[in-house]
């Protein structure tokens, strides 16, 4: 089994009802030998479309970030933590995030990054628990398992609010000093 044949797999995944309302399932994509991964929330309208993670206003505007900070869309592998388009883009709910982690553990198993980078609140809190809040907890590493894992906000929150720009970016100050040692 390979990353790619993990992607079939959960291509053809119907473990929870939202495969039935979405157009087809995002896995992710990027660079499979990355010493960082991204986790976003859930496929909006756009990457369900497309079949990609963050390609729509959102992830325009992470690539910018990304390439502002030295590290390129395409040297990054970026996912997201439910695999399906919730409907109307609703927040996915804690069971549908249960169901769909252990894929993201199999992709995690493949491309055993050193750094994660959780972005938002429902990456942050489906991965690293309830208490983590993102006001709280964003530009900070904690270690899992000697992974480290950082929060820091979700660009649709910087498109909706711009005060928080300055904040990511000093987050992705951290992000990119740390990637440059390894
Ligand atoms: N928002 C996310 O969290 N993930 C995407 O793939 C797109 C927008």
């Amino acid at each position: 089994m390979d990353l790619e044949h993990l992607g079939e797999k959960v291509r053809n995944c119907n473990n929870c009802h939202l495969r039935k309302t979405c157009r087809g399932v995002v896995f992710g994509e990027g660079n499979p030998l990355s010493p960082i991964m991204f986790i976003g929330e859930a496929p909006g309208q756009n990457e369900d479309e497309q079949g990609r993670p963050f390609v729509g206003k959102a992830g325009q505007l992470l690539d910018k970030i990304l390439s502002a900070a030295g590290l390129p869309r395409e040297s990054i592998y970026i996912t997201n933590i439910v695999k399906c388009r919730p409907p109307g883009n609703r927040t996915p709910t804690l069971a549908e995030m249960q169901i769909c982690l252990p894929w993201l553990r199999r992709q995690f198993a493949f491309i055993r990054p050193h750094f994660i980078i959780l972005l938002g609140a429902t990456a942050t809190q489906g991965i690293l628990g309830q208490d983590y809040t993102i006001g709280k907890c964003h530009g900070q590493w904690f270690t899992r398992k000697g992974v480290q894992f950082m929060p820091t906000y979700h660009p649709a929150a910087i498109l909706r609010n711009a005060n928080l720009k300055k904040l990511i970016w000093e987050d992705f100050e951290k992000i990119s000093s740390a990637v440059k040692l390894v």
